[in-house]
C-alpha cells in the first residue's frame, strides 16, 4: 500500500485558460479516471471544457507533483440564466421548494464545475487544498455545486468545509444517478 500523498509535496497554483488548454488531454483524463467514466467520455467532455473557459469568472486551479504531473483539477465560474446547469437547478428548486429559494440562491454564485484528484493521489487532502484555493478570490457571494448522491469522499470533503444542502436526491436531464445540489455563502472559512 502507498502512503497519502501530503499537500506539502505538491504544488497547488491558479492556471489560465491557455495553461489549461495546454494540459486538457492530462486534466480530462483525470476527471475520467477519479469518476469511473468509460475513456470516450474524454472526447464528449473536451468542447465543453473548452467553451467553459469563455464564461465570465472562470477559474481555474492544478495541483502538480514533484514529476510536474497534473494530479488535481478544479475549476468553475459565474452561473447564469441561460446555462444548462442553472436551468437544471433552477427548475428542481421550483419543484421540490419555491421562487424564494431560486432567489436565495441562484443569484450571484460562483458554480464549482469540476474537482477531481488523481486516483493515485487522492485520500491526502489534496482535493481540499485544490477546492480552498479555487474559491479563494472566486466571484459571487454564493459556491452551488452538485454531486452525486453519496456517502463518497467528495461528500466529506463538502460538508467538512460547510455545504449546506440546497436540493437533494435530483435528477438531472438525462442521467440516472440522483444527484445533490450543495451550497454556503464565500469566502469559506479559515481551517
Ligand atoms: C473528491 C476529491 C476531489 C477529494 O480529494 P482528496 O484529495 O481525495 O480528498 P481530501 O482533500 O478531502 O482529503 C481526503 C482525506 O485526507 C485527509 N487529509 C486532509 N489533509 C491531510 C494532510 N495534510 N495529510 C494527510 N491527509 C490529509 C482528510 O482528512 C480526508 O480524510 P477522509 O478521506 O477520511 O475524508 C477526490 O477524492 C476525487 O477526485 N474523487 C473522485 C471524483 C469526485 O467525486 N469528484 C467530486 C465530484 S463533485
Amino acid at each position: 500500500m502507498t502512503a497519502a500523498p501530503s499537500p506539502r509535496h505538491d504544488r497547488v497554483a491558479e492556471l489560465s485558460a491557455d495553461q489549461l488548454r495546454q494540459r486538457l488531454g492530462e486534466a480530462i483524463e483525470i476527471y475520467v479516471n477519479a469518476m469511473g467514466y468509460p475513456p470516450s467520455t474524454a472526447q464528449q467532455r473536451a468542447p465543453m471544457w473548452s467553451a467553459h473557459m469563455l464564461r465570465p469568472g472562470w477559474r481555474c486551479v492544478g495541483a502538480f507533483n514533484e514529476r510536474d504531473e497534473l494530479v488535481g483539477i478544479g475549476y468553475g465560474y459565474l452561473g447564469n440564466s441561460g446555462q444548462w446547469w442553472h436551468e437544471q437547478v433552477r427548475r428542481g428548486l421550483l419543484a421540490k421548494h419555491d421562487d424564494e429559494a431560486v432567489e436565495t440562491w441562484l443569484h450571484d454564485y460562483f458554480e464549482l464545475t469540476e474537482l477531481h484528484v488523481r486516483p493515485d493521489s487522492q485520500g491526502g487532502g489534496l482535493g481540499e487544498e485544490v477546492l480552498r484555493r479555487l474559491l479563494d478570490g472566486a466571484p459571487g457571494g454564493k459556491v452551488l455545486l452538485s454531486t452525486p448522491e453519496g456517502p463518497t469522499r467528495a461528500w466529506r470533503l463538502y460538508r467538512r468545509v460547510g455545504f449546506q444542502d440546497v436540493l437533494r436526491d435530483y435528477h438531472f436531464t438525462g442521467d440516472p444517478r440522483p444527484f445533490a445540489v450543495l451550497g454556503r455563502p464565500l469566502p469559506l472559512d479559515p481551517r
